[in-house]
């Protein structure tokens, strides 16, 4: 039997492709998702892509009797990687409450089980928002937090802060967060990858609606901004490589080789590019001419923020490997394959 780990939130995004991952290096996965932005058919695609279907527990986390429940049942769990939340920032704003209650209840049943069934392993799904704008770049995990600019922000700058209380009187418990900055992109196989529900917040999910003709123009929020082309700059991460730095976090942890109990690590490329970059190196890499226009700035929006990725790349051992280009044309490819275009 391999080492088990439990992924909260499995059928999202990151977990899915952190799954593959996970299978790939070993591990025996089981997912808990309750659905509520994905798919069970990510199940099936996972199992295309490993040729091993994961365990499937299907129930929202703020349900703590069925917690305990799946961890009378699995109870070999060795880590949990806890993706499970609500991310959308623009959502966050509307409904603050609904936020709060389930991303960090979410995580404190996740933590009252880790006690009650000796489980010692965590790699929290953290994020660049914690940094709000930063005075100075590129940002390093020193860099001081600020106040988030989003209740879902500041949802992940409270779950570091409780995770930091409880690694402090529990101390069979370890945990290592990961601060993403933009995940971005698809498998390669395209059988998984984003797939926002309604219109999408984000920047390259719209660009690849936009191009499939689902969105009629791309707004970019900006274009008169303290930058080189004036739109805002952002540090995008490919979402496979994302995925590995999970499984090396994981490594880590169970190889008990991390240095603190509580870790942390920007997970970004280090390299800043612009809205209007994206864009463009989007227009090359598919041969796909974008409609799009120049709008008002975003409420909210960061000006620029990107990763030093010194700690990642040497204490971590993690590099980001794929090109943005590349990494535009596996979220085109799947476009295309979830349009059948
Ligand atoms: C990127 C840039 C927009 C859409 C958020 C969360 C972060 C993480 C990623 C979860 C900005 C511009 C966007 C559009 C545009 N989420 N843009 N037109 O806001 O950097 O980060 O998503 O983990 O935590 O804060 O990402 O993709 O929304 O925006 O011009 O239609 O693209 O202004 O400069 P963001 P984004």
């Amino acid at each position: 039997m391999g080492r088990q780990v439990l992924v909260t939130g499995g059928t999202g995004y990151i977990g899915s492709h952190t799954v593959v991952e996970l299978q790939a290096a070993g591990y025996d996965v089981v997912i808990i998702d309750d659905l509520s932005n994905s798919t069970a058919e990510v199940i099936d695609n996972i199992e295309k892509i490993s040729g091993i279907r994961p365990a499937f527990e299907e129930f929202n986390l703020l349900n703590n009797v069925q917690l305990e429940a799946f961890f009378e049942k699995y109870s070999d769990i060795d880590a949990i990687i806890h993706f499970a939340a609500f991310k959308a920032v623009g959502e966050s704003v509307a409904k603050p409450l609904s936020y709060y209650r389930n991303n960090l209840v979410s995580l404190m049943n996740i933590l009252d089980c880790m006690s009650k069934y000796h489980v010692s392993n965590l790699v929290f799904s953290s994020s660049c928002t914690v940094y709000g704008q930063p005075d100075q770049l590129p940002v390093t995990e020193n860099t001081p937090k600020k106040d988030a600019e989003s209740p879902y922000g500041n949802t992940k700058a409270i779950s570091e802060e409780i995770l930091r209380d409880v690694v402090q009187v529990t101390p069979q418990v370890n945990v290592i967060a990961l601060r993403y900055f933009n995940p971005i992109g698809a498998h390669p196989t395209s059988l998984i990858g984003e797939l926002p529900r309604g219109v999408p917040g984000n920047l390259v999910p719209f660009i690849t609606q936009t191009a499939a003709g689902i969105r009629q123009q791309l707004s970019v929020f900006g274009d008169d901004y303290d930058t080189p082309d004036g739109s805002n700059i952002r540090d995008y991460i490919n979402v496979v490589d994302l995925a590995k730095a999970h499984v090396i976090a994981i490594d880590r942890l169970i190889n008990k080789t991390n240095a603190e109990r509580f870790e942390f690590f920007n997970i970004g490329t280090g390299k800043g590019v612009s809205v209007l970059e994206v864009v463009h190196t989007f227009e090359e890499a598919t041969g796909v001419k974008l409609n799009y226009k120049i709008v008002d700035r975003r409420p909210g929006d960061v000006v620029k923020i990107y990763a030093d990725t010194t700690i990642a790349n040497t204490v971590l051992g993690w590099k980001a490997e794929t090109s943005l280009a590349e990494t535009l044309l596996s979220a085109w490819n799947w476009e295309k394959s979830v349009r059948n275009l």
